[in-house]
Parts: structure tokens; sequence; C-alpha cells
């Protein structure tokens, strides 16, 4: 066994794209490329007076995946390309001031208690309206002004490749009814595959949406934008939307349109003839609550592929439409630029409080909240 402190040089293409990566953490690997697999912990920051930490979990192949305990906070992704070369896959930034600052994009934030929008910041339930922060053009966007993504979570290792992450949101709490837990246990596990297990529990009947807001580029910073990631998504139908992206309430069928990606397809073909981008639900083939592989996305210049699997009945593909270049804090002397990752959100349709046709998300007392998502890497 080797000890080392593991250091990537790999080579920039310019200064803006920069794959070099500096790993803080210690390792054991020998010849055979096995990593010790583990979790690491070190100061964040500090926030409302509590520390923040960020957590690395390392897997036997040496991939990681680093989280904080303020907003479930995912801070970097390395898994391998298809020469075996260690590169962060999504965006992100170096130090904790990059969280805070304006307009952060919810980069690989943790969003609830609702994901996604709810249309005037009002819904009803049980005869009560209830009156949100209306964050987003008057609607109310990911939770409200403080949501599940810039609170302190308590952390707790689980063995050597999980992490689980307990939120209590107070009664009333951004305008939701009933005190809420919400947990959630991200793994890593050594096939490479990214787990989020989400579980709520309430008091009061209240809408729960949880999901995991990562902005993803397979290429680590080798392609500015992710117009050239090949994308497949299982769906037939998506839910259409207004100007302020409020679901009109019908579902309609993809084919024939610029929304089909039921083969797969470069994101940049038709992105053009889809105002401001793509930034929608499709209404995922999978039938009911199994875990399923829907989405497929493919990097040609990095061979990185991942596949995600979820529970959840929908999936937000989110084309970094609003990234413009400007954040002041970046990771790696990046800019990010629109276009220049992508999210997709497993969960459930937007504005579903509001829209009785859509799947339930109404959480009840003894009822429990269940969502996986795995985001699974490879090469090819
Ligand atoms: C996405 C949403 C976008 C935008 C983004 C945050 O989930 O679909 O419209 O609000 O979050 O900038």
């Amino acid at each position: 066994m080797l000890l080392t402190n593991v250091i990537y040089f790999v080579a920039c293409n310019n200064g803006v794209n920069s794959e070099a990566k500096s790993m803080d953490t210690t390792r054991s690997t020998n010849d055979s490329g096995y990593t010790k697999p583990g979790i690491t912990e070190k100061a964040f920051g500090n926030y409302d007076g509590q520390e923040v930490k960020e957590f690395t979990i390392t897997n036997a192949s040496g991939s990681q995946v680093s989280i904080l305990n303020y907003g479930g906070t995912v801070t970097k992704l390395l898994v391998p390309d298809r020469n075996g070369t260690m590169g962060d896959v999504v965006l992100g930034f170096d130090s904790f001031e990059g969280y805070l600052q304006k307009n952060d994009p919810y980069f690989g934030s943790l969003v609830g208690r609702y994901a996604n929008r709810i249309a005037n910041a009002k819904f009803t339930l049980d005869g009560k309206t209830y009156t949100l922060a209306g964050n987003n053009n008057g609607n109310s966007l990911h939770g409200g002004n403080k949501g599940f993504d810039k609170v302190i979570w308590t952390a707790e290792k689980l063995g050597d490749n999980s992490l689980k992450l307990t939120y209590q949101s107070k009664d009333g709490e951004e305008g939701y009814p009933g005190n809420l837990t919400a947990q959630v246990v991200y793994t890593l596990d050594s096939d490479n595959s990214f787990k989020l297990d989400y579980t709520a529990t309430t008091d009061k009947a209240t809408p729960v949406n949880l999901t995991s807001h990562c902005y993803f580029n397979l290429s680590a910073g080798r392609d500015s934008t992710i117009l050239n990631h090949q994308l497949q998504i299982d769906a037939d139908r998506y839910t259409p939307v207004d100007e302020k992206l409020i679901p009109t309430g019908k579902i309609a069928n993809v084919r024939g349109t610029p929304m089909d990606f039921t083969s797969p397809k470069l994101i940049g073909r038709d992105i053009s003839s889809v105002k401001g981008g793509f930034d929608h639900n499709w209404v995922l083939n999978k039938q009911g609550n199994a875990l399923e592989k829907v989405v497929s996305l493919y990097d040609s210049t990095s061979g990185r592929l991942m596949e995600v699997f979820t529970t959840e009945p929908g999936m937000q593909f989110y084309s970094g439409n609003f990234l413009d270049g400007s954040l002041q804090y970046t990771k790696n002397g990046q800019k990010y630029i629109k276009h220049g990752a992508l999210c997709l959100e497993a969960q459930h349709f937007p504005d579903s409080p509001n829209e009785p046709s859509f799947p339930n998300v109404i959480l009840k007392p003894g009822e429990t909240y269940r969502h996986t998502t795995v985001y699974k890497f490879s090469t090819k």
C-alpha cells in the first residue's frame, strides 16, 4: 500500500476551462488502483453561528463526492473520464463565500420543502389557503426565501460511504404547514453510483417535493457548455408552461417537437427553437414508484456517461439558461456561462399543489415521503 497525497494536474486547454484539480484528501492506493473508501471532513465556513463542514466520501475506485451540511450542497463530484483521469463534473464554488453570494443559482443544493414553482405563491389545503414567499416573479421557487438549501442540516457518517443529513423544518416555516423532519442519505458506491435517498414525515398535511440541484457538465471543464452533450429522457410527454414557467395544467406529447429526447439527441440541436432554452418537467414513462432508469447523458469529449435512475414521476431538465458568466466567485477560475451546465432534477411536477390532476404531493401525518435518485457514472 502506498500512501499518497493525490494532486491531479490535467492539461488545461485555456485559462478558463481548466481541469486542474487539487484534492486535499489523503488516500491509500495500491498498484491495482484500489483506494481505501472513507469519509473525511473539514471546516468550510460559518453560518448563523454554526460551523459549516465539507464531508468528502471516497470510494474504492478513487471517485469522490463532497457535501456541505449547509443546504446539503454537493460542492464536488470527481469521476473518471475514458482514460481514467478524474474530473469534477459539477459546478460550485471554491469557498463558502460563493454559496452566500447574491444570485447563487442553487449550485448543488438540496431543494425543499417544495422544489420548483408554486403559482402565485399560494395553495389551498383542507380548505385553508397558505401564502408563501413570492420569490420568483410572484411565484414561489424552491421553498421560498430560505429554503432547505440555505439551512444547516445535522450530519452523521454512516459506514465508509454514506452521509445522512437531517433537518427539522418548523410548522409555518416559509409559510408551509406542519413540523417536517426531512432526511437525505447520500451514498457513493464502488460502481460510481451517487445515490440520494430522501425521507420525510410531518405532523400536519403539507406539500413535499425534494430534489437535488446539481449542475452537471460531464466534460469537467473541457467544454464550456453542455450543448454537445447527448441526452435521452424516457418520457413521451411533458408539462408545457406559461411565460413565468408555471405549468398550464396540460400534458403534451413530445413527438415532433424540440422536447423530444426519446432517442439520444445533442442538447444544442433544437435548443434555439425553445424560448429561453429547456426548463421543463418531463412526464416520465415509468409507472408507479419503482426505481428505474429514466435518463442517459453522454459527453463524447470525455467519454463520461451519466445514467439517472429515480422513483419519482417527473424530471425537470434545466439547461442552465440563467447562467450568464456574471458570478463573482466560481471554482478554479472558471466562468459559468449560459448553458455551461445542466440540471436533471427528479421530482414531482411543478405547481402540483394547485393542479389536482398531477400526481399527489401532499404528505399526511403517519405517512412517510420516500424518494430515491441515483446518478450512475461510467465511460464509453
Ligand atoms: C431550476 C429552475 C429554473 C431556475 C433554476 C435556478 O430548477 O427550473 O427555472 O429557477 O432552478 O436558477
